[in-house]
């Protein structure tokens, strides 16, 4: 018995080295954090239960039968965020460049299943080099088992994805069928295929940071809704995006302790300027009505011309949708349609009202626009809108036309 306890926790150690000293310090140079380490940020203390500690890979090809690592790159479980129970899986980039085999996606799949059985949200945090070279189809077998389930989880349970360092070919696309994606200034970055290839195909010269860092798509491209400064940060986003959500879409977000103010506010009295041709700054109205400190902005560098994001009202989750008369005067395009039906939408799925703030000159006229489809695209706010079934308050600040 003893020595079945001791050959355990040798398993256990060994689990624990990833692929060893050297690659955890390079992990660590580049200013990034280890998959353990930041499943600890992220989880509430201690809470961390993990499944599949000691799974290896199934391949013999390439001398892989001689270099098997437990764990095969991704650490997956559940634990808790605020008391409230989470499933994550964290991809370990020192193993095998956190690349996806089958049995790596299995345990994916095993933690999403487990999610959606008990109706609790998901949370990915991405480090990855893409399918496993050495493995072939059976790793992009491995991608569609997990975009499936991506799908059929989409408006059930929140799904959260942080890309906290490469993602390379089909990593991108599991973050891209989840709610919202979050993105580490200057050590992630997102493609569907890197700079060599790209200058190959189309003679583009370009660096990874431009072609898919985080600014870029936060800004350019929408494909990530916030950007942090570093792992730490980007991971307590996680735990201040989850309390806005309920756990799955059966339930209702848990309300907040608030105080009953009793003054009036006079900041909102002097908002809006008289002269309907005037800007100012729409977050002014959002902070000015809704729960001290609790606005968080959603996609605050792409299509700044609508302000979507979470607050609290009386203590209760809101989502709100405002026109931003301080960009564009406010107009509604392509970007500002996509960026607001997909929050609606959202809300919609999962049972949070919504509070929306209009200020706005109408659709953006011109040639560009119609090439891109603002009909389509605006459509799809006009759908989202209609659709929606959640409690919706709507205030005009000046004028909609
Ligand atoms: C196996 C991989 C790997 C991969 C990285 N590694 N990517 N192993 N399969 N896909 C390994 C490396 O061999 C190396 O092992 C370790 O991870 C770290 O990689 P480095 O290259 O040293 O790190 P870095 O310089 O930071 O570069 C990271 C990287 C680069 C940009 C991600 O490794 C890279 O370009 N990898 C290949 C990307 C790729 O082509 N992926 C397949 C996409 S196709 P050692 O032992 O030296 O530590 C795809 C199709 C999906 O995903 C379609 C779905 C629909």
């Amino acid at each position: 018995m003893n020595n079945k306890l001791q050959r355990l926790r040798e398993l256990h150690a060994e689990a624990f080295e990833g692929g060893g000293e050297k690659r955890i310090a390079k992990q660590h140079e580049k200013g990034k954090l280890t998959a353990r380490e930041r499943i600890h940020f992220l989880l509430d203390e201690g809470s961390f239960e993990e499944i599949g500690m000691f799974v290896t890979h199934r391949t013999t090809d390439f001398g892989m039968d001689r270099q098997k690592i437990l764990g095969d790159g991704v650490i997956t479980g559940y634990g808790s965020i605020h008391g409230r129970l989470v499933y994550v899986f964290a991809q370990d980039f020192t193993v095998f460049g956190g690349s996806l085999s089958e049995t790596h996606a299995e345990k994916i799949c095993k933690i999403m299943d487990m999610a959606m059985k008990v109706g609790a949200p998901l949370i990915g945090l991405n480090d990855s080099g893409g399918a496993r070279i050495q493995e072939g189809v059976s790793s992009l077998g491995g991608y569609a088992d997990i975009f499936y389930r991506n799908v059929r989880a989409s408006g059930v349970i929140p799904q959260i994805s942080a890309v906290m360092g490469p993602c390379a070919g089909g990593a991108v696309y599991s973050p891209a069928i989840t709610d919202f994606i979050l993105m580490v200034e200057d050590t992630s970055y997102m493609f569907v295929t890197g700079p060599n290839v790209v200058k190959t195909v189309t003679n583009e010269e370009v660096t990874s940071e431009a072609l898919g860092g985080a600014m870029t798509h936060a800004s350019k491209s929408g494909v990530t809704h916030l950007t942090a400064p570093n792992d730490i940060e980007c991971l307590a986003m996680i735990r201040q995006l989850l309390s806005y959500m309920p756990q799955n879409c059966e339930e209702k977000p848990a309300d907040l302790a608030y105080t009953i103010e009793e003054e009036l506010r006079p900041e909102l009295g002097g908002l809006i300027p008289d002269n309907p041709n005037q800007p100012y700054d729409m977050r002014g109205v959002i902070t000015g009505i809704m729960d001290e400190l609790s606005f968080m902005e959603i996609h605050p560098l792409y299509a700044d011309n609508l302000v979507v994001g979470f607050a609290r009202l009386g203590g209760k989750s809101v989502g709100i949708v405002a026109n931003q008369p301080m960009s564009l005067a406010g107009v509604l395009d392509v970007d500002s349609s996509k960026k607001g039906a997909r929050f609606v939408r959202f809300c919609d799925s999962f049972n949070i009202p919504l509070l929306v703030l209009v200020d706005v000159p109408g659709f953006l006229p011109g040639t560009d626009q119609e090439w891109n489809a603002i009909i389509t695209n605006g459509a799809k706010l006009l759908y989202a809108f209609s659709e929606a079934t959640v409690p919706r308050i709507t205030l005009i600040t000046r004028k909609a036309y």
